[in-house]
């Protein structure tokens, strides 16, 4: 471990987690799942230590953290607010939502506010379609949206 690492006691958690798998078969994508659940995120530190630690290469790890969408090499805001892109939301309003999202907030999908408050992604089909346009702010749902019902459910977390 490196100095920075040392002192970081996430890095003796990861430490542990990977001497549980090792030796068993393909345990790379179960290592960095549990290392986005220590840390949040998978930085490029992390990444390193995972690739060392299981003696894989650098490349490998990071074709693999990129390659699926369940890892995230930025930390997340406090809250993910998930929209919904399916199509009944699409029909009834979607991009609006996404527009008035970024209007309230200065991101676009993807991003997250500079206050790291709230993240935004995008999602298929929540499964709350008679209520679209739609979104999720953690695991709450929030439907028929419009400008005053979006910012209603921002507050309740800006509290
Ligand atoms: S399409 Fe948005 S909830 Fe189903």
């Amino acid at each position: 471990m490196n100095a920075v690492q040392i002192n970081n006691p996430k890095f003796n958690d990861l430490a542990q987690v990977i001497a549980r798998y090792r030796g068993t078969p393909g345990p790379l994508i179960e290592v960095l799942h549990r290392a986005q659940g220590i840390f949040g995120y998978l930085p490029p530190m992390v990444e390193q230590f995972v690739a060392d630690r299981l003696q894989v290469p650098l490349s490998t790890v990071h074709g693999v953290v990129t390659f699926y969408h369940a890892f995230r090499t930025e930390p997340q805001g406090k809250h993910v607010i998930h929209v919904c892109l399916g199509t009944a939301c699409h029909v009834n309003g979607a991009e609006r939502v996404v527009q008035m999202l970024h209007e309230e907030l200065g991101v676009d999908i993807g991003g997250t506010t500079t206050d790291g408050l709230f993240t935004v992604t995008a999602v298929r089909c929540v499964g709350a379609c008679g209520l679209a346009p739609v979104m999720m702010i953690d695991d709450e749902v929030y439907g028929k949206l419009d400008r005053k019902r979006i910012r209603d459910a921002l507050a309740i977390y800006r509290k």
